[in-house]
């Protein structure tokens, strides 16, 4: 599906987005290995948690919709059936890798696969530490790719000293470490996004975290869960776009409720108060260990800024939007430390590089970053999400700063995080 953005003057409201991404699949997996009913408000309805609970219904797990809630008949890890078939995981980098640690941890064979993307993303990273755990895992080009084949049970825990800052992979090993003999800890440098930490403890797990000077450790021993009922907070990740937007625009001025502050996810506000946005947040609370808030922006004449490797797992997924907001801004934005862009839904930094040229943009593609020279007017033009939601979207914001429009071939992309995308741009777009 191709769809066509255009410039406008304007951006203001106050809005909601849809459901926290990682929250969304975590809930639906602890669910379903806690006893007793989980009751889930504000699920994103989206492509990539949809594949989710079509995996985790096909091991024998009820997960049923009533009105707006969620609710999954958690019944421990004697809940969970062999699956009949392959587990399709769709788009899904969360769904393959969390639940690749979540069957390395149960007594029986799976197979689990996905779409063409998903099928050249690396596993060699789940499979090492499941492997020491004790799981049989095999895969295409020797375990490297899906389709992947896992043979759990009978796992110990293991000391593990992360390679890469990924929460998918640290999740993977916690999850194994459920229905591992021994504790199991995981050691990181920089610090991923940790909700599966938070609600592990929620779910009552005995969970440690432990954090140092140089790095945190994460202690989990083997522990059965019970049931909690999940209330998703927005994601600021699909929030991003819009707060970008409107930081960009001068005077705009923009409230995003209910959002998911994190402080491992929460890069992009630091990045956009420095580009000279104003950045405020309203009405923080705890909510199950996460906070919850209102982000308002007022826009401004951005300016160029360095990203520090440090900053990259805060800011992980918003790099591309981060993109856009440098080429709107006046000076050389650097980003450095994100190679772990090269293998998301896309390789995100080739892309981004490739698409931000076509519509006029001064941008240079580094191993691990971007360069880019902003504040050139954007002339606009075609370009392709590469089937990347988070691609389809930055494109679209970039559009609204553009003299001639962007039309994105593969916007349909969106539906995997944020299906009503475009309705809620032209809502604050006036349109
Ligand atoms: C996610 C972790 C991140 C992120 C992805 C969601 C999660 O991936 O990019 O969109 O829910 O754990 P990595 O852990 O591979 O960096």
């Amino acid at each position: 599906m191709k769809k066509k953005i255009t410039s406008v003057k304007e951006i203001s409201g106050c809005i909601t987005v849809p459901g926290d991404k990682s929250i969304s699949h975590r809930s639906i997996m602890l669910g379903a290995l806690a006893e007793g009913r989980t009751e889930i408000s504000g699920f994103l309805e989206s492509a990539d948690c949809l594949s989710t609970i079509r995996c985790i219904r096909a091991m024998g797990v009820q997960v049923e919709k009533n009105g707006d809630l969620y609710i999954v008949h958690g019944k421990g890890i004697g809940g969970f059936k062999e699956p009949a078939d392959i587990l399709d995981c769709g788009n899904s980098g969360t769904t393959i890798r969390l639940l690749s640690g979540l069957v390395a941890g149960l007594g029986f064979h799976a197979v689990l696969t996905g779409d063409h993307s998903l099928r050249t993303r690396p596993m060699t990273r789940i499979k090492n530490p499941l492997m020491e755990m004790g799981a049989k895992f095999d895969g295409r080009e020797n375990g490297k790719f899906a389709p992947i084949s896992l043979r759990g049970g009978f796992l110990h825990g293991i000391d593990y000293r992360m390679q890469i800052a990924s929460a998918q992979v640290k999740s993977a090993i916690l999850l194994a470490g459920l229905n591992a003999s021994g504790e199991t800890s995981v050691f990181e440098l920089l610090s991923s996004r940790d909700h599966t930490e938070r609600m592990l403890a929620s779910f009552g797990a005995d969970v440690e975290v432990q954090k140092a000077a140089d790095g945190t450790t994460i202690k989990l021993r083997p522990s059965a869960l019970k049931a909690v009922n999940v209330e998703v907070p927005g994601d600021i990740s699909s929030a991003a776009f819009f707060l970008t937007a409107a930081a960009a625009m001068p005077g705009a001025e923009l409230t995003v409720k209910n959002v998911g502050l994190n402080p491992a996810r929460t890069g992009i506000l630091d990045v956009l108060d420095r580009m000279g946005a104003n950045v405020e947040i309203l009405n923080a609370s705890l909510n199950a260990g996460e906070i919850v808030g209102d982000v308002k922006i007022i826009g401004n004449h951005l300016k160029a800024i360095q990203i520090y490797d440090y900053e990259i797992p805060a800011l992980i997924d918003e790099v591309p939007i981060i993109a856009v907001a440098a080429a709107v801004a006046e000076g050389e934005t650097v980003i450095t430390g994100a190679s772990e862009l090269k293998v998301k839904e896309s390789d995100r930094l080739a892309v981004m590089a490739s698409e931000l040229a076509k519509v006029g943009v001064d941008v240079e593609e580094l191993p691990d970053g971007l360069i880019i020279r902003g504040g050139r007017p954007i002339k606009g033009g075609k370009v392709n999400s590469f089937s990347d939601h988070r691609i389809a979207m930055a494109m679209a914001v970039c559009g609204l700063f553009s003299k001639e429009g962007i039309e994105i071939e593969g916007s349909d992309a969106v539906a995997i995080s944020f299906p009503d995308f475009f309705e809620k741009l032209d809502s604050v777009c006036g349109r």
